[in-house]
C-alpha cells in the first residue's frame, strides 16, 4: 500500500524556521523518517512539498484517483498556514474522497488564536497535533491501521 505525505507552505524551511517551535529536523530528514516508517509497515511513501495552494489541490485530486483505484491508502498532510485559511483545500479533500490525516508539528491549540481553527479538521480522517516531527510517523501508522481495519 502507498501513502502520500504532503507538506504545505514554509515547511521547506524546517530545520532553520523557528527551531524553538518546529525543532531542528530538516524537511529532508522528515521525509526520510516517513519513508522508513512506511517501509517498516510494508508501505511505500511518496513525499512532496509545495508553497502553492493550487499545487496542493492538484495533488489531493490525484490522490483521490489513486485511492479509488486501490493504489493509495491516503494522505498525511501538514498544510501549514493553509490549514487556517483554505476552504479550497477543505473542498478538495471532500471532493477527492481520499482519507487525509491532518498533522501539525506544534500544538496549534496552545499557540495564537488564529491557529485554533482548521478548515481541514472537519474533512480529515484523523488529526495528529503537537508531537513534533514524530507526528508524521504516528499519522502514517494511524492511516495504515485504519486502512487495515476497514478491509477486515
Ligand atoms: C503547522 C502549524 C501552522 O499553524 C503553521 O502555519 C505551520 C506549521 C505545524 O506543523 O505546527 O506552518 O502546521
Amino acid at each position: 500500500m502507498n501513502v502520500l505525505v504532503l507538506n504545505g507552505p514554509n515547511l521547506n524551511l524546517l530545520g532553520t524556521r523557528e527551531p524553538s517551535v518546529y525543532g531542528a529536523t530538516t524537511l529532508a530528514d522528515v521525509e526520510a523518517l516517513c519513508r522508513e516508517a512506511g517501509a517498516a509497515r510494508g508501505a511505500s511513501v511518496d513525499c512532496r512539498q509545495s508553497n502553492h495552494e493550487g499545487q496542493l489541490i492538484d495533488w489531493i485530486h490525484e490522490a483521490g484517483v489513486a485511492h479509488r483505484e486501490g493504489r493509495l491508502a491516503g494522505v498525511v498532510f501538514n498544510a501549514g498556514a493553509y490549514t487556517h485559511t483554505s476552504i479550497a483545500l477543505h473542498d478538495a479533500i471532500k471532493g477527492a474522497g481520499v482519507p487525509v490525516i491532518e498533522v501539525h508539528i506544534s500544538n496549534v491549540h496552545a499557540r495564537e488564536s488564529f491557529r485554533h481553527h482548521s478548515w481541514l479538521s472537519p474533512v480529515a480522517a484523523g488529526i495528529v497535533v503537537g508531537f513534533g516531527v514524530d507526528g508524521y510517523v504516528l499519522a502514517i501508522d494511524g492511516l495504515l491501521r485504519k486502512t487495515a481495519s476497514s478491509r477486515s
